[in-house]
């Protein structure tokens, strides 16, 4: 029995869902535990693409699934989920998802703040996906927010709208210079969403403990990526919560022994969405020819990923933050028409040679990547099955990566549907 983490190692979008849909065949719960609806999950099974945003991604093989506490929920967004999931055959009532009562609500000031910042700070802005993320984490971290618990009483609602509302709107207002709300038209439309979403809200770490002590299984979902969190990343330029695996625990409810194993999923290259800085970024027609042949546009909100070499300052830095016990290398296949493939081993600042990540941003916006080059394969990987299989150039990519890193690599994706994948040691059999 095993209770393993999934997590992004870069700036997300490393191919978390299609990972987490696969292993999931395996397990009993799925619990996401923290980041919202910034999150953009993809699967892809018998062609079909779906994307989820906060419902857990085990939702699909239909296992149980669970948001737990350090999640920030927009309502409106997660009914829309939960109907679009039924349109497609696929169970999501409260037998199949739960919802923690200490969940934060996201609510329509978050979102109008979360813009407006944005728009304020113009040419400085970090990129944020506009989804109320940033806001909703900062009023739970300063005791003004609202949780599930709260959104379902009416009266505890009604007192909680009545003490926060005249100060959003005072900054909204007169420092933002946007959009006021309308206290009376939240209370009408947070009602509805209450009501139908009453049912789903429980307590998830007990729910866990009790999965725990009759020998289920449990994976813990991460969102965003190790370099996004928000004491570990290239701060400012990262999301509101820890994406690293520690927050599996508290974000859930359960302890640290309740997490046997941490894997980290490696794109075969790098990406990141909205701004901050990037060493291993390419602006040449290789980087293009990535961005094209990896389809790397946001699955949230669309926008173009930016695209460089895989780095593995960025990778060690995730392997000793989440201590990682295994990799999931995903979108191999992006990679086979290249002649040769680069890996940034290290970074150069003022003339030295550094392997970590400075936390001055200025000093990590200087570093300079120090490349190692390995011949590309050039041919399609997508129908290969078995790690023996792999081209030879392919292999020693791979080797590489273990090698620098001193983590076994346990998966290899060579497509998003769930066969295009190798699976050299599944954590949970
Ligand atoms: P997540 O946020 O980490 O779940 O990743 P996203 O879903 O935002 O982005 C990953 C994208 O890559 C999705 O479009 C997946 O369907 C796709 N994908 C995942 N694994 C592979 C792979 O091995 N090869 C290719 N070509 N695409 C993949
Ligand atoms: P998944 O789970 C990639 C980025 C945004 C922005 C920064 C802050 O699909 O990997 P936020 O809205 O969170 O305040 O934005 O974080 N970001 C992501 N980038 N994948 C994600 O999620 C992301 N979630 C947030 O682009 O730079
Ligand atoms: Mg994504």
């Amino acid at each position: 029995m095993a209770n393993i983490a999934i997590i992004g190692t870069q700036w997300g979008d490393e191919g978390k869902g299609k990972i987490v849909d696969l292993l999931s065949a395996d397990v009993d719960i799925v619990v996401r535990f923290q980041g919202g609806n910034n999150a953009g999950h993809t699967m892809v099974v018998d062609g079909e693409e779906i994307i989820s945003h906060l419902i857990p991604s085990g939702i699909l093989q239909q296992k149980k699934c669970a948001i737990g506490n350090g999640v920030v929920v927009d309502p409106k967004v997660l009914i829309g989920e939960i109907d679009y999931l039924s349109t497609k055959g696929i169970a999501t009532g409260p037998d199949k998802l739960m919802i923690s009562e200490r969940a934060h609500v996201i609510m329509p000031y978050h979102k109008l703040v979360d813009h407006g910042r944005e728009k304020m700070k113009g040419d400085n802005k970090i990129g944020t996906t506009g989804r109320g993320i940033g806001p909703s984490y900062e009023d739970k971290a300063t005791r003004r927010g609202i949780r599930f618990a709260d959104l379902i009483d009416p009266e505890v609602f009604q007192e909680r709208l009545k003490a926060i509302v005249p100060e959003k709107n005072f900054y909204l207002e007169k420092f933002l210079g946007t959009d006021t709300v309308d206290m009376d038209a939240i209370r009408n439309e947070y009602t509805t969403y209450a009501d139908r979403l009453r049912p789903y809200v429980t307590n998830v770490s007990v729910a866990l403990e009790n999965a725990g002590r009759s020998g289920q299984q449990i994976l813990f979902e991460g969102a965003q990526g190790t370099h996004l969190d928000i004491d570990h990343g290239t701060y400012p330029f990262v999301t509101s919560s820890n994406t690293a695996s520690g927050n599996a625990c508290c974000g859930s409810g359960v302890g640290p022994k309740d997490v046997n194993g941490v894997i980290g999923i490696v794109k075969a290259y790098t990406t990141r969405v909205g701004a901050g800085p990037f060493p291993s970024e390419l602006f040449d027609d290789v980087g293009d020819r990535i961005q094209r042949i990896g389809a790397e546009f946001g699955a949230t909100t669309g926008r173009r990923r930016r695209c460089g070499w895989l780095d593995t300052v960025i990778l060690n830095n995730a392997v000793r933050l989440n201590g990682l016990t295994g990799l999931a290398i995903t979108k191999l296949d992006v990679l086979g028409e290249l002649d040769e493939i680069k890996i940034c081993t290290a970074y150069k600042l003022d003339g030295r040679q550094i392997n970590h990540i400075p936390a001055n941003l200025g000093h990590l916006s200087a570093c300079k990547p120090v490349y190692e080059t390995l011949p590309g394969w050039k041919q399609d990987i997508r129908d290969v099955r078995s790690y023996d299989d792999f081209p030879q150039n392919a292999r020693q990519y791979l080797e590489r990566i273990r090698e620098l890193t001193g983590v076994p690599i346990q998966i290899v994706s060579v497509g998003p549907e769930r066969d295009e994948t190798i699976v050299l040691n599944n954590p949970f059999t």
